[in-house]
């Protein structure tokens, strides 16, 4: 089985196959990054590039360290050293990258939709690492990846995703891709937080937290993101932490063996305590880990397939 496009743009767009298909190439990846000597020949020969028009730690570097673990030329545009800086548009800048030869262009970028122009841009393949609001594609199947991992299955996983759901590109992906796979999703945040039509996605809203975590197997705790609040749409981050926080009093409504995620990067004591983060029942290391097995499976899946 194939993926069914050259591009991954989000997980509204797969099917139930296409996502456990990366699941599964995903699992064979992670032994690789057991190895002493993490290097395969996949990928010889062919080139990646990260064209970030935002921060990032996590998704950049791993997929710069899964191209190269599979042998693959990685090379890096960081909007801040670039012409960026002198106007040129996106459309020339990704042009001008596609002409040196690139075969996959990883982007994350603050406008939603801007990876989708991108696809009809360019005949290498585009991977969406974060396109404003609207998806993180490879976040949400590195979260789907862990809850497998962890719990053995998804369905019927009862699955709380936790703070601003508003802004937040990872609650989307998080929602398609665990709805298409049979779990069962709640949602919780401030109201002010909430879209609107949210249950339209097949998952029930909440705005008291210890409803939304009695009972719950994974707790996938969201950052509060500052740079992209409007604002009086919470009163102050020490209110958010008393009413949304997660810590672990919090976390006792939850299943004793919950699994605690969060994509990162955190603020400690705002939506997660440190000690919460750091305990017994937190993934959110194994998530970074797994964030690059999966990488390693999307690249495998779009540039070397079965034929590699
Ligand atoms: N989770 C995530 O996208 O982290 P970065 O912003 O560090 O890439």
């Amino acid at each position: 089985m194939r993926l069914a496009h050259k591009d991954i743009l989000g997980l509204e767009e797969m099917t139930a196959g296409e996502i456990l298909l990366i699941l599964d190439t995903a699992d064979s990846m992670k032994e690789i990054l057991t190895r002493t000597i993490k290097k395969v020949p996949t990928l010889r020969g062919r080139s990646l590039c990260t064209l970030f028009y935002e921060a990032s730690t996590r998704t950049r570097t791993s997929f710069e360290l899964a191209a190269k673990y599979m042998s693959a030329d990685t090379v890096s545009v960081a909007t801040t050293t670039s012409s960026v800086q002198k106007g040129e548009t996106l459309k020339d800048t990704a042009m001008n990258i596609e002409a040196m030869g690139v075969d996959v262009v990883v982007m994350r970028h603050p406008v939603s939709g801007s990876c989708h122009f991108l696809s009809r841009l360019l005949k290498a393949s585009v991977i969406n690492a974060g396109d404003g609001m609207h998806e993180h594609p490879t976040q949400g199947l590195l979260d789907l990846f862990t809850m497998r991992e962890k719990k053995g299955q998804i369905q019927d996983l009862e699955v709380a995703i936790v703070g601003d759901i508003y802004h937040s590109r990872v609650a989307r992906s998080n929602i398609w891709g665990l709805t298409k796979l049979g779990a069962k999703v709640r949602v919780c945040g401030p109201q002010t937080l909430m879209p609107p039509d949210i249950e339209k996605l097949g998952v029930k809203a909440y705005t008291d937290l210890d409803r939304a975590l009695d009972g719950a197997d994974v707790v996938n705790v969201l950052r509060l993101q500052k740079e992209r609040q409007g604002k009086g749409l919470f009163p102050s981050a020490r209110e958010y932490a008393m009413l949304f926080g997660v810590t672990p009093a919090r976390l006792r409504a939850a299943k004793k063996d919950v699994l605690l995620m969060h994509p990162g990067p955190m603020n400690r004591g705002v939506e997660i305590s440190s000690d919460a983060a750091d305990s017994g029942n937190s993934a959110i290391l194994e998530q970074v880990t797994n964030g690059v097995a999966v990488r390693m499976a999307i690249l495998y899946l779009l540039l070397g397939g079965a034929d590699a």
